[in-house]
């Protein structure tokens, strides 16, 4: 047993929702004692529904709601405020990042950890989630993962890294108008999207590569569900820098873009 009894999360989307059930359905069950959720803000701005797209896996603020009412404690975070950080964190054993893969998303990481050893936190989980970021000469996003793990060794404050693959129930998943998601009309699809080589206007999926490459995936709810498990029952020097590669399944990955 890791022992961890009080866990933030950061961020509740795609991912973050998963780990966030799991770790409610532990609480409910006595394990855990708080799991506290971080978000910008409560409310769904109607304008950024009407203007944006969004995956079909989102989650918009209104889950809150659900997650506050089976026990989760809600706090509204600035994250370019140490102060505003340090705050929520303060208390808690593990710190869970799910923010999502944009640069300014996945960059507050640096204060949020440093925050997080302010605060005493004991392992922080950074948003990885995808594919391995332990590599030579990351790029793009894959660097600004990676360069969450050097900032984290510079604290002396311990990582626990996942690995997944891409997500089964994620990347086949179109994204559509965002205002289609709030009406809950998730099958009615009004735009063309290119995703992994399918192309869903005209019906066609590009190949390429040679047939021969395989990949790992994993479904979010799996990652939930092993990220919380591991997290409460593991003993803490086997979650202590310690990166997991998990998969679900091992395909063959014969489509991309040539
Ligand atoms: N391999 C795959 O197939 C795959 C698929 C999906 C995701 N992932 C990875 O999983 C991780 C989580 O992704 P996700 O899809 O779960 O994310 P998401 O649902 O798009 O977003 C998660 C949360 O990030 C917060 N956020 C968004 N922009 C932000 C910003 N600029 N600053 C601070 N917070 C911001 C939002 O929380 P609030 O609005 O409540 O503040 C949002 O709920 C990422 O690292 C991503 O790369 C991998």
């Amino acid at each position: 047993m890791s022992g961890f009894v009080s866990f933030v999360i950061a961020g509740s989307g795609a991912v973050g929702s998963h780990i966030i059930r799991e770790l409610l359905q532990l609480k409910n069950t006595g394990k855990i004692d708080n799991v506290t959720i971080l978000t910008r803000s409560v409310s769904s701005p109607v304008e950024s529904m009407l203007n944006t797209s969004a995956h079909l896996c989102a989650q918009n603020s209104r889950n809150l709601d659900e997650y506050k009412n089976a026990g989760a404690d809600i706090t509204v975070v600035d994250y370019g405020s140490a102060e505003s950080l340090k705050d929520a964190i303060t208390g808690a054993d593990v710190v869970i990042s799910t923010l999502n893969h944009h640069p300014a998303a996945l960059q507050v990481q640096h204060l949020l950890a440093e925050q997080a050893r302010a605060a005493g936190v004991k392992l922080f989980v950074p948003s990885e989630f995808g594919g391995a970021t332990d590599r030579e000469n990351p790029e793009g996003v894959f660097a600004i993962k990676e360069s969450v793990h050097h900032k984290l060794k510079e604290l002396d404050l311990p990582y626990a890294l996942f690995f997944t693959g891409p997500h089964s129930d994620y990347v086949f998943v179109p994204y559509v108008p965002r205002l289609v998601l709030v009406c809950r009309a998730s099958r009615v699809l009004t735009r063309g999207i290119r995703l992994l080589g399918l192309d869903l206007n005209s019906g066609n999926v590009t190949i390429g590569l040679d047939g021969n490459a395989v990949n790992s995936f994993t479904t979010q709810r799996d990652i939930g569900r092993f990220v919380a498990y591991v997290l409460t029952n593991l003993p803490r020097s086997k979650l202590e820098w310690r990166i997991f590669r998990i998969e679900a399944e091992r395909k063959v990955r014969n489509f991309g873009h040539m």
